[in-house]
């Protein structure tokens, strides 16, 4: 499914480059469950901020799915990142004005979905998340647990091919954080390919193959 080679990600600050991936090269098959531990600017994000199709590589080659990805035109880029591909984030990034509802159809609303079939598969998606008695409630009227569960939804409600966690339990008490990695692991034994960059090496230790950066570099790969 994924297929890096020698990826790099080079920013320039200050007139000075910053080298947050070096000479990256990873294939992740369909359907694993892979996590991705390092220390603190080790280029954890930037790898699935990639991944994802949130940035290109600066040199190297991307595929996903058999496309480059590093090339692709920007529109075919956004489609294959709303089509194919889940994301879900530390901090949230739900749309504060928006309800439980909205919030999960809004990508089915990008994908040109009509309004009642919208409604409905939204609502189905938080039903799976537990979340059926919150659906009107906007994000500062939900729990953290809650909100990660509302993006959870999103992020699968137009049921991707691959689903990237970063951090996803971040900022959660740990009884949210176990819900939440029980829902991303049902919905890997559903079949969804799962990416999960954790610190938390209890979580990290559960995916079957943990990868490991170290300074922008692979160190670690190994299968359970
Ligand atoms: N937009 C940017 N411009 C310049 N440098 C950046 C940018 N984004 C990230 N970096 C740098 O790239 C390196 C990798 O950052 P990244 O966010 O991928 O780390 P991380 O492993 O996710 O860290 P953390 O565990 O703290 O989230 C860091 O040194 C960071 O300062
Ligand atoms: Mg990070």
């Amino acid at each position: 499914m994924i297929e890096l080679s020698g990826v790099s990600r080079t920013w320039e600050v200050g007139g000075r480059p910053v080298h947050a991936l070096r000479d990256v090269t990873l294939s992740i098959g369909s359907g694993e469950y892979v996590s991705v531990m390092g220390p603190s600017g080790s280029g954890k994000s930037t790898l699935l901020s990639l991944l994802g199709g949130l940035d290109r590589p600066t040199a190297g080659s991307y595929r996903f799915e058999g496309r480059e990805v590093a090339s692709l035109p920007d529109d075919d880029l956004s489609r294959l990142r709303r089509e194919r591909i889940g994301f879900v984030f530390q901090s949230f990034h739900l749309v504060p004005r928006m309800t439980a509802l909205e919030n999960v159809a809004l990508p089915l609303l990008l994908a040109g979905v009509s309004p009642k079939d919208r409604t409905a598969r939204a609502a189905e998606a938080l039903a799976s998340v537990g979340l059926s008695p919150r659906l009107d409630h906007r994000p500062d009227q939900l729990s953290g647990g809650e909100k990660q569960r509302v993006c959870l939804a999103r992020a699968v409600v137009t049921r991707p091919g691959l689903l990237l966690a970063d951090e996803p339990t971040g900022n959660l008490d740990s009884a949210s954080g176990t819900e939440i990695v029980a829902l991303l692991e049902r919905l890997h034994a559903s079949g969804i390919t799962l990416l999960v960059v954790t610190h938390d090496a209890g979580i990290g230790g559960r995916a079957r193959r943990r990868v490991r950066l170290a300074d922008g570099r692979v160190t670690g790969d190994e299968a359970a």
